[in-house]
């Protein structure tokens, strides 16, 4: 298993990775438009997992100055508890480090709340705050 950075070619096999593992997301968070958006803005900082020559992970993250974030942490339900999620963790947590980012935040819907024993393997603690959020702009796609 290996850990790279997202390259363009890698498009169709992370959309079709995300619409099955994220099958809820909402309608600004469509793979093409979260890639479009990402590929500006720290791009460097998009990882995949790749097994066997195929796409089996990914994992977002971001860096403001302030906070780290991570985001579309995502593993096939082929390929999962196999300790892929917790490397590309691991592998972000080293890429925003190097930056000088000093905590890191994530969020996880609570419909997915399973998700939060992953999170807290990894040395993560929920946090006692309210998440709120509005969109900027719509949906151009
Ligand atoms: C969450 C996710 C990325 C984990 O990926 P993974 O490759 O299976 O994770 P790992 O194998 O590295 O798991 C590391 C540890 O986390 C914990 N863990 C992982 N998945 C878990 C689950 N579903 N329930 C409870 N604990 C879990 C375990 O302690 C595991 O260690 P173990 O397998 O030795 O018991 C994967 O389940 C996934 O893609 N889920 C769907 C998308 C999603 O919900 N992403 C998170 C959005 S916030």
């Amino acid at each position: 298993m290996l850990i790279r950075v997202f390259q363009e070619t890698d498009t169709e096999a992370v959309s079709a990775l995300w619409r099955e593992v994220f099958p809820n997301n909402p309608r600004h968070s469509q793979p093409a438009q979260i890639i479009r958006l990402k590929l500006a803005a720290q791009r460097e900082l998009f990882f995949v997992a790749e097994s066997g020559g195929a796409v089996v992970g990914t994992i977002m993250a971001g860096y403001d100055g302030h906070r780290g974030w991570l985001y579309a942490v995502a593993v096939s339900p082929r390929h999962q508890r196999q300790g892929i999620g917790g490397a590309l963790v691991r592998h972000a947590e080293a890429a925003l480090a190097a930056l000088g980012c000093p905590k890191i935040n994530l969020q996880v819907r609570t419909a997915n709340a399973g998700v939060v024993a992953f999170y807290r393997s990894l040395g993560y603690a929920v946090e006692e705050l309210i998440s709120m959020g509005k969109l900027l702009a719509p949906p151009t796609e």
